[in-house]
């Protein structure tokens, strides 16, 4: 199978719980925003070589190469920028590489006939929901950035191309919010810069990085007036990507594009994730309430039941392991 983006932090803990299922993965990453080191990671917990051809998929003739030496039906297409502040700046960047990356896989596997394309889409497309929990009828909202653009236009050129040729399927899962790392330590999150994701924000306070976390909001009508987000363990959204090839390389699909959201079911607000990493991993954090960050939404999380009786899939790891987890990487790359 084809794992576009193999490289960065969901890819590479997909790669792992793929070899495992015991499937074969061929890696296509530029590395524009991940590290040769990820793949050694994959490498030394599954024992395995992987296949890497470090290739930009906007590049569609050294996408065809790919293409050509390699036998696969099924891509897992995960390569896009992922920062939503700066997608507002830079737009641009970010319509390029998101779409024609996408389309450019999309094009190459009608035209070799391979079937099977699984997307990586994100809660982002619900915008602020009207309902709590979100199902996959719940209604898209305008998205809010051209990252959240980009997911929803890609959502709909997949469909599209599902409907339009009789040899492409698709699945389009919806993440929410994924955090922590491989039990291993060997591979998990690598931001560059700042990071704007609460959890690693909070694991290099703890390392001294950074001096002090800002809570954005706590004054929004919730219990404790800070956000709920639906955080998923990073391996169990990783199982998640093989239940749904497993679905599609059995011929269990229902219909020839189809979205599952993935997520816990269960809302944690920044405050109970900020005392649950103090308290599972026996540290105190220094943060402070500030000011709500533009365009945050209060509330989502997701309604799991379509993937829970349809992948046969469900979140298993707890909020503590999780926590545990991402620390226990953080101490790995930094060498505490
Ligand atoms: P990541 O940045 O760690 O991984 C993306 C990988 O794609 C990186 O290794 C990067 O080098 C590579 N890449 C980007 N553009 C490329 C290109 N043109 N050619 C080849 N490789 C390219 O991000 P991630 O958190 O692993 O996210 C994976 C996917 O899941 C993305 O599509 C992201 O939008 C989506 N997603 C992420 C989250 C999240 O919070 N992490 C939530 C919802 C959806
Ligand atoms: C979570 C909560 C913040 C940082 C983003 C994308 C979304 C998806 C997942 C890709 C919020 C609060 C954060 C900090 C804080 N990605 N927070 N202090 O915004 O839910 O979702 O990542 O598809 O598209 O928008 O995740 O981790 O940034 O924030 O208080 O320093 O933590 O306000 O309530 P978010 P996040």
């Amino acid at each position: 199978m084809l794992v576009s983006g193999g490289a960065g932090y969901i890819g590479t803990h997909t790669c792992v719980a793929l070899i495992e299922a015991g499937y074969d993965v061929v890696v296509v990453d530029n590395f524009s925003n991940s590290e040769a080191s990820a793949i050694k990671g994959v490498e030394q917990i599954t024992g395995r070589d992987i296949a890497f051809e470090q290739v930009d998929t906007c590049d569609i003739e050294a996408l065809r190469g790919v293409f050509l030496r390699h036998e696969f039906d099924t891509v897992i297409h995960f390569a896009a920028f992922k920062a939503v502040g700066e997608s507002v700046a830079e737009p641009l960047k970010y319509y390029m590489n998101n779409l024609t990356s996408f389309m450019n896989v999309c094009a190459l596997m009608k035209e070799y006939g391979r079937p099977n394309i699984l997307f990586s889409s994100s809660a982002t497309v619900y915008g602020e929901p009207d309902a709590l929990p979100v199902t996959e009828q719940s209604p898209r909202q305008p998205a809010t950035s051209p990252y959240g653009n980009t997911k929803q236009m890609c959502e709909d050129i997949l469909r599209d191309c599902c409907h339009a040729y009789d040899g492409v399927d698709g699945i389009a899962l919806r993440y929410f919010n994924p955090i922590g790392a491989h039990p291993s330590a060997l591979i998990g999150e690598l931001p560059r810069g700042v990071p704007n994701n609460l959890v690693p924000f909070i694991t290099q306070t703890a390392a001294g990085i950074r001096e002090c976390l800002s809570i954005f909001g706590s004054d929004y009508p919730t219990a404790d007036g800070t956000c709920l987000r639906d955080y998923i363990d990073v391996v169990d959204l990783a199982e998640a990507h093989v239940a749904a090839i497993n679905r599609m390389v059995g011929g269990k699909m229902e219909e020839k594009y189809e979205i599952f959201n993935i997520g816990t079911g269960r809302p944690v607000s920044v405050l109970e994730l900020v005392n649950t990493f103090e308290r599972v991993n026996g540290l105190k954090l220094n943060y402070k309430m500030a000011p709500r960050r533009t365009g945050d939404v209060c509330s989502v999380w997701a309604d799991t039941s379509l993937a829970n009786s349809e992948l046969g899939w469900k979140a298993r790891r707890s909020l503590d392991e999780t926590l545990a987890s991402a620390w226990a990487w953080e101490k790995h790359v930094r060498n505490i």
